[in-house]
């Protein structure tokens, strides 16, 4: 089976956490989602395909989208977020699409052949062991006028609300190798080249990889102290954070709201984050 780490990790405790801070994540993430549904002008699709959809609120928003008479099918490898998922079906009405889940790996899911016309996703794809096969298996799923949109983050170092909040931790804990930048994870796909030479050897065409920046609200707790340690949830501190007994990890938060206090403002840590848009089409 390919995957297995991140199947282990997505139903472990962070695919816990994550399903636990779905309500936020949902919130703080929705603006992005509706950039990327506005960037990519998907309405005309009938048939959608949300890769990696998590606790599925972008499902959702997708669903609604579309409209009516359409489809969208989210799947992902986590059973905790799927749970959470599930209560977005119950959301759905006459004027949206249809909304479904699947418990499975997008990379070797036997998908029927040529069944849906848009391959979706808000930050699921970067987790491939072989994001080649991946992209093929899903290549297959797509029939021939199919498209693909999908955010994923540029690199860490571009991004404030993970670059700050490392180097805050990087003071008590050490990085446990020099990691691999292409490795299966939040930024597997930083490079354009990469993600550009990936899609094209998948058999997709007219790639397009659009920047877009944009504030979001991570955090959002009426302290700092619970701010920082929500972001910490979700970021890669929370990974590096995931084995350190409970006095590391408390000094790294404090050493966190140091650095992070400036950001904290109304409630939430306002921080900047760096995404890539992209686009392609079967080719
Ligand atoms: C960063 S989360 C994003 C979740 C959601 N799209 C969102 O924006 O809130 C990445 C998701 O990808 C899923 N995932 C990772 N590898 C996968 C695979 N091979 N097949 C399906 N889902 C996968 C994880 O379980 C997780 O839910």
């Amino acid at each position: 089976m390919s995957n297995e780490e991140q199947v282990e990790y997505w139903n472990g405790e962070a695919g816990k956490r994550w399903a636990k801070e779905d309500a936020t994540m949902a919130r703080l993430l929705q603006p992005v989602c509706e950039a990327l549904l506005d960037h990519a002008g998907v309405e005309g699709c009938r048939k959608a395909l949300d890769v990696g959809c998590g606790g599925g609120s972008q499902s959702l928003l997708l669903a609604q989208r579309l409209g009516a008479g359409a489809s969208v099918l989210g799947i992902d490898i986590s059973g905790p977020m799927l749970e959470v998922a599930a209560d977005k079906i119950a959301r759905t009405d006459d004027s949206t699409a249809s909304l479904g889940f699947l418990q499975a790996d997008a990379a070797d899911h036997p998908f029927e052949a040529g069944s849906f016309d848009l391959l979706f996703s808000r930050f699921g794809v970067m987790f491939f062991d072989d994001p080649e096969g991946a992209f093929s298996n899903l290549r297959r799923a797509l029939s021939d006028d199919g498209r693909v949109a999908f955010s994923c983050w540029q690199p860490l170092a571009a991004n404030d609300w993970t670059r700050i909040p490392l180097q805050a931790a990087l003071q008590y804990v050490e990085l446990p190798a020099p990691p691999d930048p292409n490795a299966p994870g939040p930024f597997a796909f930083a490079n354009p080249d990469r993600v550009r030479q990936i899609l094209g050897d998948a058999g997709f065409a007219n790639i397009n990889i659009e920047s877009h920046n944009r504030e979001i609200r991570f955090g959002e707790a009426p302290t700092l102290g619970e701010s920082v340690r929500q972001l910490a949830e979700i970021g890669p501190v929370g990974r590096l954070l995931m084995d350190q007994d409970q006095d590391t990890k408390e000094k790294v938060f404090s050493a966190m709201e140091v650095v992070l206090a400036p950001y904290y403002r109304d409630g939430a840590l306002l921080m900047s984050g760096a995404i890539w848009f992209v686009t392609a089409e079967v080719a």
